[in-house]
């Protein structure tokens, strides 16, 4: 009956056209002012590119920025010096300028484009401040540590007129693309359960020869600079269900435990939690250090079939049983099932009951790539990446209820307690 009640206040499209309202609570109504155009670069003008934190992802992503046409990258940041030496190497220029405190490359008037790879506490200072001084930002995901955080990246982001790119890369994916229409097209009928994962087999700790280095480099350990799993991993996972359902949850709790790991961590290697979306959608969301089998993969259940996202491939089940659905109410666009009639295979849009739908060849051409190509497509255009602010809160959002029911013996938290937060 609750379940009802709330589907009936807000409609799927009513909640779509408010969703960067929902998502961020107070901090939209900063944002609200944002500028409807973005300020495009000179067209013609080279594109300078400072990057803070030439860690594993900030090298590559200097080494991409460094291969796009007419981008050069200028500074480079690090406060672990082999890094840093690390970043003026991939930089592949000889006058690049090296800096130890972030602050430094975000001062320097000709750079345009800062991209933010640091532990995830500094993203939102990091972003901010380049923002502020008229930077365009590549930030990696996830957005925020926390709720204060978010508001205050939300405002910056409302105020100005530059591009913010989260990196949830796999929404260049051609695979997601086609999934995504699939599953908004109603290929699976009334979607009504998913599960997601994000699984390895691997301690995360990295060895090292001076311990003074340990929160400077095992940072995923620690509380004070992430949310372990969730805000690493599984928000990946989230990012592609959030927007594919289109939907927020609006409750969820999770538990989590160091079962395998015992080396002084304070977050989990082990976690399960499930949340419940505004249209009463139901989802599994798991994460572990301890058996890789799984991967990171989603499946996402319909009352005519199933899809499972593997990255570059997916594959899709149909439901063969007689199924009473009209009686229910679920129409669908694929299929004409009638009152106690099978779903025919043949009825189906793919005609194999379990196809593998398959992505990766030669030419399939790599997420993050993609990801940094639409980057600076924004900055030349002016216009607004599919990433941006309002798009990327969401899973930051339901990441942060899961990580707080984590670290409360599971108890349930709402969407609603978490935005009150910060
Ligand atoms: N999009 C993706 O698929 C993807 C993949 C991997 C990592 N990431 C993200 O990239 C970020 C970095 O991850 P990583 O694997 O490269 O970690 P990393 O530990 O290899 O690199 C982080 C770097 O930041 C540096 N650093 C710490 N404090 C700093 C400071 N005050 N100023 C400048 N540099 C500082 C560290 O010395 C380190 O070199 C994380 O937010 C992570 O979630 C994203």
């Amino acid at each position: 009956m609750a379940k009802m009640e709330r589907a009936g206040q807000l409609s799927r499209r009513d909640f779509l056209k408010s969703g960067s309202a929902m998502a961020v609570g107070a901090a939209s109504l900063a944002a609200a002012g944002a500028p409807a155009l973005l300020r495009g670069q000179n067209l013609n003008g080279r594109i300078n590119v400072g990057v803070i934190g030439t860690g594993s992802r900030g090298c590559y992503l200097t080494r991409l920025m460094a291969e796009q046409e007419g981008v050069t990258v200028t500074d480079v940041c690090d406060i672990y010096p082999p890094h840093l030496q690390q970043g003026v190497q991939d930089s592949g220029n000889d006058k690049v300028r090296a800096h130890e405190q972030w602050e430094k490359l975000v001062g320097q008037q000709d750079v345009d484009v800062v991209v933010v790879a640091p532990p995830l506490f500094l993203h939102v200072p990091c972003s901010v401040a380049a923002l502020q001084a008229g930077k365009h930002v590549f930030s990696e995901k996830s957005m925020a540590l926390n709720m204060k955080q978010l508001k205050q990246m939300m405002a910056a982001a409302g105020q100005s007129d530059r591009v913010y790119l989260v990196g949830y890369q796999s929404r260049m994916l051609d695979s997601f693309a086609e999934a995504k229409s699939l599953v908004q097209g109603g290929a699976f009928g009334k979607i009504t359960q998913f599960y997601l994962h994000y699984d390895r087999n691997q301690t995360w700790r990295k060895e090292l020869e001076d311990p003074k280095w340990e929160r400077v480099l095992n940072w995923r350990m620690y509380r004070e600079y992430c949310g372990g799993i969730l805000t690493e991993l599984l928000t990946h996972q989230i990012d592609m269900m959030l927007d594919i359902l289109g939907t927020m949850p609006v409750r969820g709790s999770c538990g989590g435990e160091i079962i395998l790991y015992k080396d002084g961590r304070e977050h989990h290697d082990s976690l399960m939690g499930y949340m419940e979306m505004e249209d009463g959608v139901l989802g599994v969301v798991s994460g572990t250090f301890c058996n890789a089998r799984w991967g990171s993969c989603w499946a996402i259940h319909g009352t005519h079939g199933t899809i499972e996202f593997m990255g570059d491939a997916f594959r899709i089940f149909w439901e063969k049983e007689t199924r009473h659905l009209q009686s229910v109410g679920v129409q669908h666009k694929f299929t004409k099932v009638k009152l106690g009639q099978s779903l025919d295979v043949s009825d189906a849009p793919i005609t194999e009951p379990d196809k593998l739908v398959d992505y990766r060849s030669a030419t399939t051409r790599n997420a993050s790539v993609k990801a940094v190509e639409h980057f600076f497509d924004c900055v030349r255009n002016g216009t607004r990446p599919v990433m941006d602010a309002a798009s990327a809160s969401r899973p930051s959002l339901a990441a942060f209820m899961l990580y707080h029911s984590s670290q409360d013996g599971g108890r349930q938290y709402t969407l609603e307690e978490i935005q009150a937060m910060g």
